[in-house]
């Protein structure tokens, strides 16, 4: 396929989700099995965990992260950190390939110099859902978020900048990446319950990689 081929194919599969706010779908396909065998390494390395959430509550996605600094939730509130609290090591380094997508990624959905220095992953089993929320906790909101969904399908929430605002469903398939910044980068975002399913390189699990510029 030509360069210029392409090129129409990838302009053709932007979807918007809101003013500041697309998804690109399947963008991230190509690289997808490099990504989970780099999630595996991180995950041996700093292993997936349920956080507590300062109201006490076990979420149902497991997490980890990679890059300077992890987002940790425990009773004492959300927040940053440069050391993993369960093993006291710092968090795995983020590669050159998840960087590089993530610039990229926020580069097509028009957001230039993005350059995050943490990346939040997500591992949803069947039944595992993550309410509505905001991704607040960042130093910096000038920059987008870049969401890259792997393995099995499921429906992401997109509603607006009041949590009452009814949010739109978009289902979100292997590969795809969902990118809101500037008058969306506050935007209340969930995950509903992930539905049983297979993909061939995830079984029944759905991976998210979730980039912050936290700093
Ligand atoms: C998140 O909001 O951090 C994750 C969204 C997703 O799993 O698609
Ligand atoms: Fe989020």
């Amino acid at each position: 396929m030509t360069g210029d081929l392409l090129a129409g194919l990838m302009t053709a599969s932007v979807e918007d989700l809101a003013d500041g706010a697309v998804l690109l779908r399947g963008f991230a396909v190509a690289e997808a099995p490099a990504l989970l065998a780099e999630i595996t390494a991180i995950a041996e390395a700093a292993p997936f965990r349920h956080l507590i959430t300062p109201g006490g509550f076990r979420m149902s996605v497991a997490m980890t992260n990679c890059g300077a600094v992890g987002w940790i939730s425990d009773r004492r509130g959300y927040r940053y950190g440069a050391d993993d609290p369960e093993t006291g090591c710092p968090w795995p380094a983020m590669s050159p390939l998840f960087r590089d997508l993530a610039g990229r990624a926020a580069q097509a959905a028009g957001f230039s110099g993005f350059a995050p220095e943490a990346c939040l992953i997500n591992r949803y089993a069947p039944g595992a859902r993550l309410t509505l929320h905001q991704d607040r906790d960042e130093g910096n909101l000038s920059h987008p978020i870049v969401s890259v969904s792997l393995g099995v399908p499921a429906t992401f929430l997109f509603g607006g900048l009041d949590r009452k605002d009814k949010p739109r469903r978009f289902r979100v398939d292997h590969g795809d990446v969902a990118v809101w910044g500037g008058p969306s980068r506050l935007a209340f975002h969930g995950v509903d319950a992930l539905k049983q399913g297979h993909h061939d390189l995830t079984g029944q699990l759905r991976y998210n990689l979730t980039f912050r510029k936290a700093l």
